[in-house]
């Protein structure tokens, strides 16, 4: 049955990487139909909002939403943000943002010595509250005397759909969680978040849970990446977090990332980690590997974990070949350049397995 995907670009860079990644998933797959949806920052513009006012009664109609980025000099950032993706994301409740942070073979990491197999965390993020909650204000506007309050919010029921996907997640792969918290210095929401966290633990025995502060884990994941499987933490921690894995495996432009509903009464949303992108935008310089996977995580999640894996093959192929990667991987080939490589991979790999 064919699935129904709203694509939202949005600005910069997003406009670019996109279209790449709808190219390389109608290669693997032929039951996906799309419905490009114009809002971003321009369109704020022409109209003073990110979005229009049904747009999450809209967006419930679709199986998944495939993003690109948003953020224009133009808007406050703050405007942006919260009129389009955070605005989805607590709409549509998309409670967790799963974030893989994997060396691809063929891309050097910063960090020396580094191989695939030693850089292969996976991190779950929560999305809808904690310090991105929303909740707050400015008194006395203007004037030496303002004050501006913004509270972070964290439930029960938010911490513990989180802590449940990742236990979940843990057990399907090494067995090894880590909770990320600041439970020394803040003696209130992060203590509780604690308790949620760890004491799920008894329902997972078979997961090890373990407690890392947020500042030695930033150190962790230079200095052991290898002792990290599965990590858990809060909206703020895993935003920061997951930009030093993909710097980790080798920079913004392959970090790929999936925001569920895990009620799955309403559409998740698939966006790469990086933003627009200002700074290259409208150059075609900028690296597609990063949406191109957030596809294979939108397929994997729609069912279809065959189209996902010969995404991440193709991948792999045109990132261990380094003939054809842009300037931020070392090579000179453009955004779309990137993109045909890897449909032509994996059309190359398909083509082979129907020979033999
Ligand atoms: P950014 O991720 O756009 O850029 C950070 C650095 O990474 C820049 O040097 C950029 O050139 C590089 N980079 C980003 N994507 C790349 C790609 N595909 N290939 C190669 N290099 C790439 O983050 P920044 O500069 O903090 O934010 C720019 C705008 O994006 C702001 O308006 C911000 O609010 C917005 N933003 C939106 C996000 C979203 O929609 N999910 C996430 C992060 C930022
Ligand atoms: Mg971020």
């Amino acid at each position: 049955m064919s699935k129904r995907i709203a694509v939202i670009p949005g600005d910069g860079v997003g406009q670019e990487v996109i279209p790449v990644g709808l190219r390389v998933l109608a290669a693997v797959s032929g039951s996906l139909e799309f419905e490009e949806l114009p809002w971003s920052c321009s369109y704020y513009e022409r109209t003073g909002r990110m979005m229009p006012e049904d747009a999450i009664e809209r967006l419930r109609q679709f199986d998944a939403i495939y993003l690109g980025a948003v953020g224009w000099p133009t808007v406050p950032d703050h405007v942006s943000l919260w009129g389009l993706l955070l605005a989805i994301r607590q709409g549509l409740d998309l409670s967790v943002n799963i974030r893989p942070v994997k060396l691809l073979p063929g891309v050097r990491s910063p960090l020396l010595a580094r191989e695939p197999e030693s850089v292969d965390m996976l991190f779950v993020r929560e999305n809808t509250e904690g310090e991105y909650s929303g909740a707050g204000g400015r008194v006395h506007p203007g004037g030496s005397d303002e004050v501006a309050v913004e509270t972070s919010v964290f439930s029960y029921r938010a911490i513990e759909k989180a802590a449940r996907y990742a236990y979940r997640l843990a057990g399907q792969r090494r067995g090894r969680l880590i909770n990320v918290t600041k439970s020394n210095a803040s003696r209130h929401a992060y203590v509780f978040w604690d308790e949620v966290v760890e004491g799920l633990g008894r329902e997972y025995p078979a997961v090890e849970v373990e407690r890392v502060l947020v500042d030695a884990m930033a150190a962790r994941m230079v200095s052991h990446p290898e002792s990290i499987d599965v990590a858990i933490g809060s909206n703020l921690f895993g935003d920061i977090l997951t930009d030093l894995g993909a710097a980790i495996q080798g920079g913004m432009g392959v970090a790929a990332s999936a925001n569920l509903n895990l009620g799955g009464d309403q559409p998740s949303l698939f966006e790469p980690v990086h933003g627009s992108a200002p700074d290259i935008a409208g150059k075609e310089m900028a690296n597609p590997i990063g949406a191109i996977l957030t596809g294979a995580l939108m397929l994997e999640h729609l069912g279809d974990s065959a189209a996902a894996a010969r995404i991440e093959a193709g991948v792999v192929e045109v990132a261990s070949q380094g003939m054809t990667l842009t300037g931020d991987l070392g090579g000179q080939a453009s955004t779309r350049e990137v993109g045909e490589a890897v449909a032509q991979a994996i059309s190359r790999m398909e083509s082979r397995s129907r020979a033999v």
